[in-house]
C-alpha cells in the first residue's frame, strides 16, 4: 500500500490486517503519521513513490498495490501545481511502470474531484471531465495512466474515485485539512465553524470504513474495469444539513462563520452507483447520522489536538528501526523528503 500511513490507509490496513493479508506500507509521512498504524504488524517503508528504486523494492513479489500516496488538498495544488504534479501524477506512473514488470495488480485511487463543475447530477463515470484544479488535473492524469497500462500492456487495474470521504484518523488543524473534521475540531473546541461561500455546496460524503472495505475487496480480489469507478453511495448532503447533523449529536447550536468561496471548489457533487454496485455487490454504506455519531466520538475520545499535515501526531510513537538506507527517523516531519528512503517499523 502506497500512502498507508495515512487516513486512508489507517482503515484499509486494518481491513487488510483483519482478512489475513500481510501489508507493506510505502509513505513519505508528508501527510501521514506512523501514529496511525502504531502496534500493527505492518513493514512500514518511509520514502517517496516518486523514488523508483525505493518503489521496486518494496513492490517486487507483492500480489496487488493500493496507491493511495498523493499530495492532498485542491488549494495546495493551487499553491504548487508542480509538487502536485510530481507525486500524484509521475508518482503513479512510477507505480504503474513498477507493477507492469510482474504484472502487479494496482487499485488506483482517484477522486471526484476529477469531474469539475457544471454537468449533470448524479456523475456518471463516462461524464466529461473537466478538472478545476491541479489537483483534480493531477489526479486525472493518474487514472488516465492507470487505464492506458491496462490498455497497454494488460496490466490489470481499478481505478476508483472516491468522493468525500470522512471518519477516525483523518487529519485535522491544519489549512488543507478537510471540512467533516474542521467542523468537528471547531465544535469540540467551541470556536465558530467556517463556511466558505453559503454552505448549500453538496457533497457525496462517504465513511472511511465503507471505502476501506471496498479497497480491501477490491486488493484480495484482484478487480480491475476498464473504466473509472465511482466509491460513494451516491447521497448528497449540503454543509448546512451536516452542520444541523453535528448540532443534534452534540445537543447544541452550533455559530457558524461565513467565508469566502475557495477557488478550485466545485458546487455540488453526487455519485453514480451502478458500476460501484455491480463490482461491489455487497457493499453497503453507513447512513450518515451514524456515520458522523461515531466520527465524532472518535474526535472526542482522543480530544482535538491536531494530526496529519506538520502535526505534534505525524511524530508517533511507532519507533523506526533497521533504516535499510541509513536514514533515520520514521516520524512524520510535515514535510515531503523525497529522499527518506527505507526505515522499517
Ligand atoms: N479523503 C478523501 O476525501 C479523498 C477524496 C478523494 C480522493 N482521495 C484520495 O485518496 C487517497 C488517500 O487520501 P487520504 O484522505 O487518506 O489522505 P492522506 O493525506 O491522509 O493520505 C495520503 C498519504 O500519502 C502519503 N504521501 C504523500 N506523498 C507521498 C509520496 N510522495 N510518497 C509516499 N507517500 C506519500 C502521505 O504521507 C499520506 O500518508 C489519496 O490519493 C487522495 O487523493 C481522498
Amino acid at each position: 500500500m502506497t500512502g498507508g500511513a495515512g487516513f486512508v490507509g489507517a482503515h484499509l490496513t486494518r481491513a487488510l490486517l483483519a482478512a489475513g493479508a500481510e501489508v507493506i506500507v510505502i509513505d513519505d509521512l508528508s501527510t501521514g503519521a506512523v501514529a496511525n498504524l502504531a502496534g500493527l504488524p505492518v513493514r512500514l517503508v518511509v520514502g517517496s513513490v516518486t523514488d523508483r528504486a525505493t518503489v521496486e523494492e518494496v513492490c517486487t513479489g507483492v500480489d496487488s498495490i493500493v496507491h493511495l500516496a498523493a499530495r492532498p488538498s485542491v488549494e495546495r495544488s493551487l499553491l504548487d501545481p508542480m509538487a502536485t504534479h510530481a507525486v500524484n501524477a509521475t508518482g503513479t506512473l512510477t507505480v504503474l511502470d513498477v507493477a507492469q514488470r510482474d504484472e502487479t495488480h494496482v487499485v488506483v485511487v482517484s477522486s471526484s474531484s476529477v469531474y469539475g463543475a457544471g454537468g449533470t447530477l448524479p456523475r456518471t463515470e463516462d461524464a466529461p471531465c473537466r478538472p478545476r484544479s491541479p489537483y483534480a488535473a493531477s489526479k486525472l492524469a493518474a487514472e488516465g495512466y492507470a487505464l492506458s497500462y491496462q490498455a497497454g500492456f494488460g496490466l490489470p487495474v481499478l481505478a476508483v474515485r472516491l468522493f468525500n470521504v470522512f471518519g477516525p484518523y483523518q487529519s485535522v488543524g491544519h489549512p488543507y485539512a478537510a471540512v467533516v473534521p474542521t467542523f468537528i475540531e471547531a465544535a469540540l473546541s467551541g470556536r465558530p465553524l467556517t463556511v466558505h461561500g453559503d454552505g448549500r455546496q453538496t457533497r457525496d460524503f462517504t465513511y472511511v470504513a465503507d471505502v476501506a472495505g471496498m479497497l480491501c475487496d477490491a486488493a484480495l480480489r484482484r478487480l480491475s474495469h476498464p473504466h473509472p469507478v465511482n466509491i460513494a453511495f451516491g447521497t448528497r448532503t449540503d454543509l448546512l444539513t451536516m452542520i444541523g447533523q453535528l448540532e443534534r449529536l452534540l445537543g447544541r447550536s452550533l455559530p457558524v462563520r461565513h467565508d469566502a468561496p475557495r477557488s478550485g471548489d466545485v458546487r455540488d457533487s453526487q455519485a453514480s452507483t451502478e458500476t460501484m454496485r455491480a463490482l461491489f455487490p455487497d457493499a453497503a454504506g453507513l447512513d450518515l447520522a451514524s456515520a458522523l455519531e461515531a466520527t465524532l466520538a472518535w474526535y472526542l475520545d482522543r480530544g482535538t489536538e491536531t494530526t496529519g499535515t506538520g502535526s505534534a501526531a505525524a511524530t508517533g510513537s511507532a519507533a523506526a528501526t533497521g533504516s535499510a538506507a541509513g536514514t533515520g527517523s520514521a516520524a512524520g516531519t510535515g514535510t515531503s523528503d523525497e529522499s527518506a528512503a527505507g526505515s522499517v517499523v
